[in-house]
């Protein structure tokens, strides 16, 4: 695509006019938007540019090792992989509340951000993945009566109190754009089309309390549904596709014996941009063998539902 590779040349031009010879921190999720800022700078400018993952904990099976595999050994860029999982499963102990979570989450995650930053000798840039619309967004919203529906989670205020000058090459993109300029960077197909994850993971997919066994139970279960999404050849049909364990122990038969385990539902929906969404019709021969599977590979949940709430009334997540 021509004009990628025009733009991905007028970006690292832009880049390298901007950083010069000084150092860049960007803080990398593992989603789509961070990683590719990440990759650009450091075709940009390499070394010069250190990235900081900050692993709450609440991350799907896998994933952290993923992320550090793809940008430490895959592109060589120097990563610093902040497990925090401890601190942040901590805090969150015995936490009930969703704004409550996401408010700690938030915390935690800021103050975590900058103490591995500031480890970092002579940074004077932070890298971000702003879209075009996180900028329109911000704009319009501000000034307006302002309601809140969940408070989102990003480094807002950071680069201020840290001193650091901001680079955010994807100002002007689009996410189909984004996408389409991580095809340009060489990142995988299966990487590019990754449905959206939320900045507080696992702990909204998790009512109630989060605990180790909720978490280790949820990872399982949500591996087995995607799982089952990709071998149907639906994922690139759905906008987002997860489980959320609900805090609830309900009555089974197992074999010869009566199970007392958890119950999930399975979310999917199609969107254009996640302001709206309509849950995924899934057949029932699907939906009956994705219960089966989960009851029979994951010990932990005896029951599953299938959520068929649209947006609004209900959010994507569960929390
Ligand atoms: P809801 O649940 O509000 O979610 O319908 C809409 C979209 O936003 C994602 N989401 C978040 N993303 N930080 C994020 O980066 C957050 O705190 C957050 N909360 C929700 C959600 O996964 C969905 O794609």
């Amino acid at each position: 695509d021509w004009t990628m590779d025009a733009y991905r040349d007028e970006a690292i031009r832009l880049i390298r006019d901007q950083v010069s010879d000084k150092k860049v921190i960007c803080g990398l999720s593992g989603g789509v938007d961070s990683s590719v800022a990440a990759v650009l700078i450091h075709e940009a400018i390499g070394d010069q540019l250190t990235c900081v993952f900050v692993d709450h904990g609440l991350l799907r099976q896998n994933e952290a090792d993923e992320v550090v595999t793809m940008f430490r050994d895959h592109y060589n860029i120097p990563l610093i992989h902040a497990d925090e999982a401890e601190l942040f499963l901590g805090e969150l102990d015995g936490v009930s509340d969703p704004e409550t979570k996401r408010k700690i989450i938030g915390r935690l995650f800021i103050d975590v951000f900058q103490k591995y930053a500031s480890d970092i000798e002579g940074a004077e840039f932070l890298a971000q993945g702003t879209l075009y619309p996180d900028v329109i967004e911000s704009v319009s919203f501000s000034g307006g009566p302002s309601v809140t529906i969940k408070s989102h989670h990003n480094v807002g205020g950071l680069p201020e109190k840290m001193g650091l000058k901001l680079v955010e090459p994807l100002r002007e993109l689009f996410k189909d754009e984004v996408r389409a300029l991580g095809r340009e960077l060489g990142l995988p197909d299966s990487f590019i089309g990754r449905h959206p994850f939320p900045g507080p993971g696992l702990a909204i997919r998790c009512p109630g309390e989060i605990t180790r066994e909720k978490l280790a139970i949820l990872r399982k279960a949500d591996a087995v549904f995607i799982d089952q999404i990709r071998k149907h050849g639906l994922y690139d049909d759905i906008w987002q596709a997860f489980v959320a364990i609900l805090p609830v122990r309900t009555v089974g038969v197992m074999g010869d014996g009566r199970t007392y385990d958890f119950a999930c539902a399975l979310r999917a929906v199609t969107s254009v941009d996640g302001m709206t969404a309509d849950y995924y019709p899934f057949s029932h021969d699907f939906l009956g063998e994705t219960a089966t599977r989960i009851i029979n590979e994951v010990r932990g949940i005896n029951r599953v539902t299938y959520d068929v709430t649209s947006k609004p009334p209900g959010t994507i997540e569960w929390e």
